[in-house]
């Protein structure tokens, strides 16, 4: 499909108010954003996007009711858990970026379980913001470049963000991907996440397509899909993308078809007594 971002980075905002307006609790929202994310992916990969970074949970969730955020871990392990098959089938790596110290030793031992069983898949690589603070991964980054004697980071940062969507109708990139987020396209709309479709999806990246990405020149960028280079492309003497992430140019012709989509198969577990 023409257009689609080689880098799509997600902020899927609205889960609590999509169960405020039902009168249900907000774990029923995490829940079914849940199943929307389940989607998203197996749309993204089958649309060709090569890298998809989604924000679970930021260092700031913390804050939230300690009911939510339990409801919210064990939900993150039982979604890894479900989801696994479905990614090697579908040739989806996955990496979970973010601090893994304050997460239950359960949750860490799945994510662990999960990046291995499918560390081969080239054909997408999705990345799961857990416990992650942008501003924090740029203070570590930095901090490890001045003690290597490098004058910029290489690492954790990721590939530059293409299109950066955040849904729930709020307009900001909270704390997620601001050193990638430069030259990103910006895109919000006012579905709540558990509501976004894959039809939704296809209109954002219908406008995405018309952009004119410059990156600061005055003509339109030769960007391939796939992406734009990274900072560290750019810079004299940085280290490459294809250094530190050796994906990054894999292709979306590498792997089968997703497996069609289904809300049926796994719905909400409990909330956390
Ligand atoms: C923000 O909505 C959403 C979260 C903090 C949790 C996101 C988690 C999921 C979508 C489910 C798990 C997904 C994966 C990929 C493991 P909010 O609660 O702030 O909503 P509100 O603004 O309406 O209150």
């Amino acid at each position: 499909m023409k257009g689609v971002p080689g880098h799509l980075a997600v902020i899927m905002d609205g889960n609590g108010r999509w169960a405020a307006k039902r009168a249900r609790p907000r774990w029923m929202g995490h829940a079914r954003g849940a199943q929307t994310a389940r989607e998203l992916v197996a749309h993204c990969a089958r649309l060709g996007v090569q890298h998809l970074t989604l924000y679970a949970f930021s260092s700031d969730n913390w804050k939230r009711p300690r009911e939510e955020v339990g409801f919210l871990m064990d939900l993150f392990a039982s979604h890894l858990e479900r989801q696994l098959a479905e990614l090697r089938a579908n040739g989806i790596r996955l990496s979970i970026i973010g601090r893994r110290d304050r997460l239950p030793p359960a949750l860490v031992a799945k994510m662990e379980e999960v990046e291995a069983r499918t560390a081969q898949g080239t054909r997408m690589h999705l990345r799961v913001a857990i416990d992650y603070s942008s501003k924090a991964a740029l203070q570590e980054a930095f901090a490890r470049a001045q003690a290597e004697g490098q004058e910029w980071p290489a690492d954790p940062l990721l590939p530059n963000v293409d299109l950066l969507l955040r849904t729930g109708g709020e307009r900001r990139l909270s704390d997620f991907l601001l050193w990638e987020c430069a030259y990103a396209e910006l895109a919000f709309v006012d579905a709540l996440f558990p509501d976004l479709t894959t039809a939704d999806l296809d209109a954002v990246f219908a406008d995405f397509a018309k952009r004119d990405r410059r990156f600061g020149g005055l003509n339109s960028a030769p960007v391939p899909v796939g992406n734009a280079a990274r900072f560290s492309e750019r810079r004299p003497g940085g280290r490459t993308e294809a250094s530190t992430s050796p994906d990054h140019h894999a292709g979306p012709a590498a792997a089968a078809p997703a497996r069609p989509d289904s809300r049926a198969d796994s719905r909400a577990s409990p909330p956390p007594p």
